[in-house]
C-alpha cells in the first residue's frame, strides 16, 4: 500500500507542553485525564509514576496535582487550592484564552454564546468561568431553539471547525444587537483539520489515528470522509482491518493532536506492509 502522510498530524504544542510537565513531575497526580489518548496515559503512569484522579475529592491534602490540558471547572481548582494542593497548571494556554474571555464578556454583562460540546472537559472548565447564564451549542440547529439576548459573546471550543463558528456568528449576527466574535478554535487544529481535509481529496482510503474519546481526532474523521468515504479512524494498528484496504492504492494517514509519534509510527508500518 503506497502511503501519504498529511501536511500536518498529530502533536500539536499544548499537548507536548503538558507531556513534558508530567514527566518533569514525576509521583503527581493528574487531575483528569490530562490528554486524551490512553495510550500515552498508560505510559506515562508506568515510566513517570503519575496517576489520573477524576475526583478532587479524592485528592489528599498538600498533594502536587498536575492539571489537565483541556483545564478544569474554576471551583474545582479554587477547591484544590484550599486543600493546599501544589498545583502545576497544564491548561492548555489556547484552553486558558476562552476562559478569560468568558470571565470578562460575563461580567461586562454579554450573553455567552459557547459553541462545543457540553460534555467534554474543556467546555465544563470554560463555562464555569461564566458569571451569568450562558449557552452551550453544538450546532446552529441548537443555537435556534434557544432565547437570545440584545448583547452576545460568542466563544468556541477550541477543536471545532471554523466553517461552523462562521453560520454560527452570521445567525447571531442578523438576531442581535451587539455580537463580539471571539475565534478561540486554535491554529494546531485549523492546521490538522486544513491538512486532513486536502489529503482527504487525493486518496482512497484515510485513517485517523487517535483515541476515541478525542474531540479533535472525531472533528478529523468527519473532515476525511467529506471526500473520502472509506475513512477509518483507529486507536493504534492493532485496530486496522485488512477488508478496509482491498482495491485500494494510496492510503493517507493523519493524527488527532494527542496522538503520539510512536503510535502513529507503527500503524504506518503495518498499513505499509499490505
Ligand atoms: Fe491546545 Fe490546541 Fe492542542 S487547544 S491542547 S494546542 S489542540
Amino acid at each position: 500500500m503506497e502511503i501519504k502522510m498529511a501536511k500536518d498530524y498529530g502533536f500539536c504544542f499544548g499537548v507536548k507542553r503538558a507531556i513534558q510537565i508530567a514527566e518533569k513531575n514525576q509521583n503527581s497526580l493528574i487531575f483528569g485525564s490530562l490528554i486524551h489518548n490512553a495510550k500515552e496515559i498508560n505510559r506515562l503512569e508506568k515510566n513517570f509514576n503519575v496517576k489520573i484522579e477524576e475526583d478532587p475529592k479524592k485528592i489528599p491534602k498538600n498533594k502536587s496535582v498536575i492539571i489537565r490540558t483541556h483545564g478544569i471547572p474554576k471551583q474545582d481548582l479554587e477547591y484544590l487550592k484550599n486543600k493546599g494542593a501544589k498545583i502545576t497548571d497544564a491548561t492548555c494556554p489556547y484552553v486558558i484564552k476562552p476562559q478569560q474571555i468568558v470571565e470578562s464578556m460575563s461580567k461586562e454583562g454579554y450573553q455567552i454564546v459557547l459553541f462545543g460540546d457540553i460534555n467534554h472537559p474543556e467546555v465544563k472548565g470554560v463555562i464555569s468561568y461564566a458569571t451569568n447564564q450562558a449557552l452551550v451549542i453544538n450546532s446552529l440547529e441548537e443555537l435556534q431553539e434557544k432565547k437570545l439576548q440584545r448583547k452576545v459573546a460568542l466563544v468556541s471550543q477550541t477543536t471545532k471547525q471554523t466553517p461552523k463558528l462562521l453560520q454560527i456568528a452570521s445567525y447571531l449576527v442578523e438576531r442581535c444587537t451587539e455580537v463580539r466574535i471571539f475565534n478561540t478554535i486554535c491554529n494546531a487544529t485549523s492546521y490538522n483539520q486544513k491538512a486532513a481535509l486536502d489529503l482527504s481529496k487525493e486518496v482512497d482510503i484515510m485513517i485517523v489515528v487517535g483515541g476515541k474519546t478525542s474531540s479533535n481526532t472525531k472533528q478529523l474523521l468527519s473532515i476525511a470522509k467529506q471526500h473520502c468515504e472509506d475513512s477509518y479512524l483507529v486507536e493504534d494498528e492493532n485496530e486496522l482491518e485488512l477488508a478496509w484496504f482491498k482495491d485500494k492504492k494510496l492510503c493517507g494517514i493523519t493524527a488527532g493532536a494527542s496522538t503520539p509519534d510512536w503510535i502513529i509510527e507503527n500503524v504506518k508500518q503495518k498499513i505499509s506492509t499490505i
